[in-house]
């Protein structure tokens, strides 16, 4: 005889069903622009004195021209802007990036190109041997003085209109992102790729940001734009491994880039039997590298530093210290991660063992002794951290992430939490069975000890049915407002703040 649950195991499965469907719901894909709406307020009042744009970027649909995309970082690039005007009014627009991939898939109303998780349609025979992926320009909104781009790892950046998000450019930086020297590159379209998460130096305003080629040998490419968008030669070294690199830091002397080991299958991948993520697997058995690349001197060796092998998919921030080691605190994970298939809710969940959980990190980078000391911060599962861009490469003591509950098997990011360096304590905000996006840091005036101002989070209210837009209070995550998004938008990946 089957028992019935109890009341408490009945209200969790409950709560899982209806965080499920709330994330189905929420990716079931964006289905029209929308120019300059203003925004409904749904609860709270939006801050009068909260003035500047705020633009997300991530999968704006994973489905097109008869094809369902197979993982999450495979949806075409979708932008949003929501500009608070400085009276209490939020206007919305939203725009896909017009990427050449996504004009010739929509003109000829079939996918044409493979992307990181899923093949085209046709199997071997229209995959094998096609070494162009699509750019999806899906996975972060980055602004650098005066310019706004939409960011994609393995591909040019996308130059957009800060206002009307009309896609201007690919991106070259004066061709210093063409690859005028390799056979592999040059067959595999020419072009370097760009990380989703460039760093810039906040008292110089200089832009940071490196690549992965991929290819018989991996190359990492370094490059460095000054506050006038001039990029200088790029920087190139051949790694003697394969790696997996998504984030890295930087101090005022170095750029800390953590190298996690990985292998790929390049000849089933190449053959169109395998996709990169799924020919992709995790490396335990060698160490995670960490390069020190001094910051102000070219075409030096990196200082390289081992330890056990982990995964760091994010940073949150790094400095130098008085002893003059670095202080890097990122995301450290015990494996490679299992990502949720954007339609399989079945997947959200995972078994506490499969589970890869990402922990707040403090890692001690001893760049002459060559040591590395790491201890783990705090203990809330999180991901998608945010530091106020203008503490970067120094101290913070704030940051926020999305976090998952412990006690729970799913996958979802269903939590704010903000954390005090200072004082060693968390601060969390549920929100299941719905979820917020990325919190994005405003600081009101000087932004005072440092988490006075706004979190700004996108995210689904399965309460109200609707992509949100959520302010919060920065130091207590309470809400300030609630703001309905006129179309269903999933809550992808990075954004940024503009004044
Ligand atoms: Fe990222």
């Amino acid at each position: 005889m089957i028992e019935a649950p109890g009341p408490m195991l009945s209200s969790m499965v409950s709560k899982r069903r209806e965080t499920a469907f709330a994330w189905a719901r929420a990716h079931r894909g964006v289905e029209r622009e929308v120019d300059d709406a203003a925004l409904r307020v749904l609860r709270g009042t939006a801050p009068p004195d909260l003035r500047g744009t705020l633009f997300r970027c991530g999968p704006g649909r994973l489905s097109a021209n008869g094809t369902h995309y197979r993982h999450l970082f495979d949806g075409d690039g979708h932008v949003c802007r929501f500009h608070f005007a400085g009276d209490g009014s939020v206007r919305f627009r939203n725009r896909f990036v017009q990427t050449r991939e996504f004009i010739a898939e929509r003109d000829a109303r079939r996918a044409l190109f493979r992307s990181f998780g899923t093949n085209k349609p046709g199997g071997v025979r229209r995959n094998a041997f096609d070494p162009i992926f699509k750019n999806a320009a899906n996975t972060t909104a980055f602004a650098h003085q005066g310019r706004l781009y939409a960011l994609w790892e393995a591909g040019l950046p996308h130059r957009l209109d800060p206002v009307t998000l009309e896609t201007l450019a690919r991106e070259t930086f004066g061709d210093r992102l063409l690859d005028k020297e390799n056979a592999w590159t040059r067959i595999a379209g020419r072009e370097l790729p760009f990380t989703a998460h460039p760093r810039v130096d906040p008292r110089t305003k200089e832009l940071f940001a490196f690549g992965l080629s991929n290819g018989p040998v991996q190359r990492l490419h370094l490059y460095r734009a000054d506050a006038s968008h001039v990029m200088a030669p790029p920087e190139e070294h051949k790694l003697d491994a394969l790696y997996f690199v998504h984030d890295f830091a930087l101090t005022a002397r170095f750029r800390v880039l953590f190298l996690c080991p990985a292998r790929f299958d390049v000849v089933r991948t190449m053959l169109g039997l395998a996709t990169p993520v799924s020919g992709m697997t995790y490396e335990p058995s060698r160490p995670t590298r960490i390069w020190l690349v001094p910051r102000d001197k070219r075409a030096v060796e990196p200082i390289v530093l081992e330890m056990p092998a982990c995964f760091v998919f994010h940073h949150v921030n790094a400095w130098d210290d008085e002893d003059g080691n670095v202080r890097c605190h990122a995301l450290r994970i015990d494996s490679y991660p299992e990502l949720p298939h954007p339609y399989d809710t079945d997947t959200l969940s995972v078994a506490p063992s499969k589970k890869a959980v990402p922990f707040y990190t403090e890692f001690v980078l001893d760049p002459r002794l060559r040591t590395v000391r790491a201890k783990r911060r705090f203990d809330t599962p999180c991901e998608l951290p945010y530091v106020e861009p203008a503490r970067a490469t120094s101290a913070h003591r704030f940051s926020w992430a999305t976090a998952t509950d412990p006690q729970s098997p799913m996958q979802v990011f269903t939590r704010l939490v903000k954390f005090d360096c200072a004082q060693s304590t968390e601060t969390v905000r549920e929100f299941a069975p719905g979820f917020p996006g990325e919190p994005v840091f405003v600081p009101r005036g000087d932004g005072g000890r440092g988490d006075d101002g706004w979190v700004l989070s996108m995210g689904y209210s399965a309460r109200d049915g609707a992509s949100i837009l959520e302010v919060c209070d920065a130091a207590t995550l309470e809400s300030v407002c609630t703001l309905e998004l006129p179309v269903t938008v999933p809550p992808g990946f990075h954004g940024c703040w503009t004044e």
